[in-house]
């Protein structure tokens, strides 16, 4: 009796095992057959969040990774950090970025002479690194085969931006006020060392002394690309050169808001006002006749165009071969001129 229970038990157990044990196989095939959707996880440093530009492309990258979720059956796991304008905070967000695992990492650095140490450390932990909007030098960006740039070429900005100011110039002689001639301009600075601020200053003014139009510097500054700030510095100038300025230079359309705002607190007469991306708000003031025109500074083009990259290497493959990478590392957007005339084609 006792005997007969106890093979009975044993019995019982073998069979319970060999259960467990279909139990698990059966599992195991089931989750092959249904895997979960693949989750890449992005890391993404804004050097400000509190900037027009950077912001619309944050939100535009969320948008895309959420889209992506639906049609494309991969997970984005997106985490975006806040680097308030100082390269210390942001180079221990992206440390954080990498100990907690990331897949991926698209960089606004703060301080583009710092790139180097940034790539080092994504070299280190073997993690694909794109920067965006603020671009490193070509020697650093050569550096890693896995280190990318995706952005706006800034001569061709300023270049755009100088175009539009030369056809209105020759196509209205009464923008220039004073008749003599020459065009009286002030120039508002993005962030100094920034290369949009750079290019775009110059090659907006080499555009019009090029095709052969007297050039006059009445003001020049910084406004670190901030409306408020390019309100302030245009108040100033009003005071200093009162109707004398026939042309508003901005390198942003922030800042090309801040003058026309200041103008209109004075209510003194526009002049013409131009700026660079084509944001919201600058849209809406070419609407209304304050804002001459922009120069599209293409913020969703950024943002598919990393998220494609992401794409590509989390699949494992070589983005050279779907993407149009320039020198293996670049990924340039177009900029477009935009005016009155064909403003419906940017309004969404
Ligand atoms: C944009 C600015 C922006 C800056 C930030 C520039 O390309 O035109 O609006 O503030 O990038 O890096
Ligand atoms: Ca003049």
């Amino acid at each position: 009796m006792h005997r007969t229970t106890k093979s009975c038990c044993s019995r019982w157990l073998r069979r319970a095992a060999a259960l467990a044990c279909a139990a698990l196989a059966a599992l195991a095939a089931g989750c092959a057959a249904e895997a979960e959707p693949q989750v890449l996880r992005v890391g993404v440093a804004l050097y400000t969040q509190d900037d027009t530009f950077i912001a619309s492309i944050a939100q535009e990258l969320e948008r895309l990774a959420r889209e992506q979720e639906q049609t494309g059956g991969v997970r984005i796991d997106l985490s975006v950090v806040d680097g308030r304008s100082n390269q210390t905070t942001q180079l221990d967000q992206i440390d954080n970025l990498i100990g907690r695992g990331c897949d991926a990492l698209c960089v606004n650095i703060v301080d583009r002479t710092a790139a180097a140490v940034l790539i080092d450390k994504a070299q280190t932990a073997q993690v694909p690194l794109i920067f965006f909007n603020r671009q490193p030098v070509a020697e650093d960006i050569f550096r890693w085969e896995r280190t990318y740039y995706v952005g706006a070429r800034a001569e061709e900005g300023g270049m755009l931006q100088g175009r539009l100011v030369l056809e209105a110039w020759q196509a209205d002689p009464a923008l220039d006020r004073n008749g003599d001639g020459v065009l009286q301009y002030v120039m508002l600075e993005g962030e100094p060392g920034h290369q949009d601020a750079l290019l775009r200053t110059e090659y907006a003014v080499k555009t019009l002394t090029d095709a052969g139009v007297e050039v006059e510097k009445l003001a020049s500054d910084t406004a670190n690309w901030k409306r408020g700030q390019a309100m302030a510095r245009t108040l100033q100038w009003l005071e200093e050169l009162g109707d004398g300025v026939e042309v508003v230079f901005a390198n942003n359309d922030d800042m090309a808001l801040g003058a026309i705002d200041a103008y209109q607190q004075t209510q003194r007469p526009l002049p013409l006002v131009v700026g660079v991306d084509a944001t919201a708000p600058a849209l809406e003031a070419v609407a209304q006749g304050q804002l001459y025109g922009t120069v599209l500074n293409d913020s969703s083009g950024i943002a598919r165009s990393m998220l494609d990259l992401v794409l590509a290497l989390g699949a494992g493959e070589d983005p050279a071969e779907t993407l149009p990478l320039e020198e293996g590392h670049y990924i340039w957007l177009p900029h477009r001129p935009v005016t009155a005339q064909n403003l419906e084609e940017f309004v969404s």
